[in-house]
């Protein structure tokens, strides 16, 4: 399976994963965790880099995603759940929102993506992720207003990208549990 988690800085996406992959490996699966930007080359440019237009950003995640889809898809192949912090979804809320077209966006991501078998979002106010952020340095997409918008885009989309939103701010184990009736169900 190829499970997607996305949602704005601080909605607790890595905290989950972790959770998630404890128990996938106790009921005896095979569990692969990635993430994009991934830490290759092209994601080491993004990380480094300010000051790109959102369509150079955009070309680069998707750049990114291109050589990362190969991996998932061997990953997949070799009995692998895939559980993958940000895909095509972050593309399409983050640099939307910075003011690239959403239909270019999708077009760019369309023949360099797989399905996933479910996505989830994690939706939170941003007032509230950026709260469990004090304290640790802010990156450049991590200013109240710019979240405000890309977690409108994301669920703008939501429907059309058929993902599973999930409340953020309930506690995490209560997450877990739905995440995995999802999951069992699929
Ligand atoms: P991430 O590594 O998830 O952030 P963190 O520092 O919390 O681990 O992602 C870095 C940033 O990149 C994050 O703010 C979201 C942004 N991003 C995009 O703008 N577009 C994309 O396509 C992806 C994958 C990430």
């Amino acid at each position: 399976m190829f499970i997607v988690f996305e949602g704005i800085d601080g909605s607790g996406k890595s905290l989950i994963i972790e959770k998630l992959k404890d128990k996938l490996k106790a009921s005896k699966k095979k569990v692969m965790v990635t993430a994009e930007p991934t830490d290759g080359k092209i994601g080491k440019i993004i990380a480094d880099t300010e000051g790109f237009t959102p369509e150079c950003e955009a070309l680069l995640f998707t750049a990114d995603r291109s050589d990362h889809t190969k991996k998932i898809q061997e990953w997949i192949s070799q009995g692998y759940d895939v559980l993958c912090d940000r895909y095509v979804g972050s593309t399409l809320a983050y640099q939307s929102a910075a003011g690239a077209d959403l239909n270019w966006l999708k077009t760019i991501n369309s023949k360099i993506t797989i399905k996933p078998d479910v996505t989830i979002l994690m939706d939170i106010d941003p007032k509230i992720s950026l709260e469990r952020k004090k304290g640790s340095q802010l990156s450049r997409f991590e200013k109240l207003g710019y979240l405000k918008k890309v977690r409108e885009a994301y669920l703008s989309i939501a429907n059309d990208f058929e993902f599973t939103k999930i409340d953020a701010n309930k506690d995490c184990e209560i997450i877990v549990k739905e995440i995995m009736s999802i999951i069992r169900k699929l």
